[in-house]
C-alpha cells in the first residue's frame, strides 16, 4: 500500500474482532510515531501503550469518546517540561499539541498499513487518565489512539471537496479542482 492509498483508505475504526494486536505490531506503530515531524525536532511526545485489559477498561470508563472493544490503546502525552525548556511559551502552548497530532496520524496510517484499525480520541477525563496511568504532573495526556483488528470497514464519512477548503495564492480565491 503506498502512502496516498493509505491516506485515502484509512478510516476511524470503532468496531474490532477482539483479536489482540501483537507487540511487534505495536512496536512498528510506535516507530512510525517517533518518526513524525516535530517542531524544532523537540520530540517531547511520550507514548503509554496499554495492553492490560483491566487498565484499558478503566481508561474506557473515563473516556466517553472511547467507543468499541479495541484490544490496545496508546495514550499520546506531551512532556511540558521539555516543551517549556526547549520551545518556550510557543512550545508549551502550541507545538506540543501539533507534534502529538503529527505522531497520531503516523500511528493511524501505520496501523492501517498493517491491516489494523484505530481511532483517535480526545473525549476523555484527563484527571482520571493521569491517575489511572500514574502520569506525572508535568506530563499532559493529549490524545488516545485505540487499536485493534477491524471487524468492519467503515464507510467514508462526508468529506469536503478540495475546492471547498483550498484557495489559490490568496484567501478566498477559489481553487478549481482537477478532480484528484
Ligand atoms: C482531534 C480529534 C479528536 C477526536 N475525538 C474522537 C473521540 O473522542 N471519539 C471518536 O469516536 N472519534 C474521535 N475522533 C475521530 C473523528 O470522529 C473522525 O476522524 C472523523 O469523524 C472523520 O472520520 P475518518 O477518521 O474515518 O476520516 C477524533 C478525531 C480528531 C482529529
Amino acid at each position: 500500500m503506498d502512502a496516498l492509498e493509505a491516506i485515502a483508505s484509512r478510516r476511524s475504526v470503532r468496531s474490532f474482532t477482539g483479536e489482540k494486536v501483537s507487540m511487534e505490531e505495536l512496536e512498528k506503530i510506535l516507530n512510525a510515531a517517533r518518526l513524525a515531524p516535530s517542531g524544532s525536532n523537540i520530540q517531547g511526545w511520550r507514548f503509554i501503550v496499554i495492553t492490560d485489559p483491566r487498565i484499558l477498561n478503566l481508561v474506557r470508563i473515563f473516556s466517553p469518546g472511547f467507543l468499541g472493544n479495541a484490544s490496545s490503546a496508546i495514550v499520546v502525552c506531551s512532556d511540558l517540561e521539555v516543551y517549556g525548556r526547549e520551545g518556550g511559551e510557543v512550545g508549551r502552548n502550541y507545538t506540543r499539541i501539533a507534534d502529538c497530532a503529527m505522531a497520531v496520524e503516523n500511528m493511524l496510517l501505520a496501523a492501517h498499513a498493517l491491516g489494523l484499525g484505530g481511532c483517535v480520541i480526545r473525549s476523555f477525563s484527563r484527571v482520571a487518565l493521569k491517575e489511572i496511568l500514574e502520569i506525572p504532573e508535568y506530563v499532559e495526556p493529549e490524545l488516545i489512539v485505540t487499536l485493534g483488528h477491524p471487524a468492519t470497514q467503515p464507510k467514508v464519512p462526508p468529506k469536503l471537496r478540495v475546492e471547498d477548503v483550498a484557495y489559490l495564492n490568496k484567501y478566498g480565491v477559489r481553487w478549481f479542482s482537477g478532480g484528484a
